[in-house]
């Protein structure tokens, strides 16, 4: 029987390497769609190109392909939200999943699912104790606008007849980059705190745990919609700045950095930092799905030695 093609947009970033590596691993077809022309490719791995903003793309990327996985965006903590910069943030994703779709449609070909991400900013940049499902509306702010856009981009694919899933993702944690790479480098050196009141929530999830969901969502047919795809632990942010002080061993910690501080360091994008909503897995867990990583602890525990 011949393998199953999937194929990756952002193929090449924190997620889709680990992911192409899993699903290579698994026996399927992986295709990698990316702006880079003349990237240090991996053999196991065909490459594509395609360039969002001209609309150009590798049409020969989607011939024949079985599953569809969009993970390319601009990064949403990579630069300072001015307009422009927050314009090609969700231009990149959604503009990325209609020439997907226009391409589809010109081939006349239906995959047997689309899978993109998307984010737990949907919720909102806000502090609150209640926990949210995958049924609440999305929070009228920047990222909550961003991922109601992305989501509505990649449900046109099921208007289209195209089953799909929708990982609204929390923070991924992983070693080789991240979140988690960007904090490590502060604790090492001490200067790790908790920032502003430390009691915003950080919905996260183990990289590997995310994978996974992936395939979960390549292999089972019935897994459909929209998931969040957060780890069972609530964790604030207080309570993950101990837990990665005490796992580098450090025992001082410094007073919490202030949100004045934060709110001129990044601008307007210290609100992803300075709030964060509290986020529920139970659809995932009624699904079936077993983390691996469900407590902070035993994440930390693998992705810190
Ligand atoms: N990591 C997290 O904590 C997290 C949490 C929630 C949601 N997500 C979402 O999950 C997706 C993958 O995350 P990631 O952490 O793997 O991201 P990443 O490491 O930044 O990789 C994203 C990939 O997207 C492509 N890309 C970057 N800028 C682009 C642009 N302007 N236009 C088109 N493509 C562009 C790049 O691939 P090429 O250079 O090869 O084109 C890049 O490798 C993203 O959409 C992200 O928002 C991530």
């Amino acid at each position: 029987m011949e393998n199953k093609i999937v194929l990756i947009t952002g193929g090449t970033g924190l997620i889709g390497s680990q992911l192409s590596k899993l699903l290579f691993d698994k026996g399927y077809q992986v295709r990698i769609l990316s702006r880079a022309k003349n990237s240090v490719q991996k053999k196991a791995y065909h490459y594509y190109h395609w360039n969002i903003e001209t609309k150009e793309i590798d049409i020969a990327a989607l011939k024949s392909v079985h599953y569809i996985i969009h993970l390319a965006g601009a990064g949403i903590a990579d630069k300072r939200w001015t307009a422009a910069r927050k314009k090609h943030i969700l231009d990149s994703r959604v503009n990325g999943a209609t020439l997907l779709l226009e391409t589809l449609k010109q081939l006349n070909h239906r995959p047997l699912k689309f899978i993109a991400a998307s984010g737990i900013g949907f919720y909102g940049a806000i502090n609150s104790p209640t926990i949210f499902t995958e049924k609440a509306p999305p929070q009228n702010d920047f990222l909550g606008n961003v991922c109601k856009t992305w989501e509505q981009s990649s449900l046109k694919f099921e208007k289209r007849g195209i089953p799909t899933s929708i990982l609204r993702t929390g923070i991924v944690l992983s070693k080789n980059g991240g979140a988690l790479k960007k904090l490590s480098q502060t604790f090492l050196f001490n200067f790790g705190t908790a920032l502003g009141d430390g009691r915003q929530y950080m919905p996260w999830i183990h990289i590997d745990d995310l994978c996974q969901l992936y395939l979960l969502a390549i292999e089972a047919p019935e897994f459909i919609g929209i998931y969040n795809a957060v780890s069972p632990e609530h964790t604030t942010n207080s309570e993950f700045t101990k837990a990665i002080t005490k796992r580098y061993k450090r025992s001082f910690l410094l007073p919490n950095t202030p949100s004045l501080v934060l709110k001129i360091v990044l601008g307007t994008m210290s609100e992803m930092v300075l709030n964060g909503a509290r986020v529920s897995p139970e659809k995932l867990i009624q699904f079936g799905f077993k983390f691996q990583y469900s407590t902070l602890k035993k994440a930390l525990e693998d992705l810190i030695k």
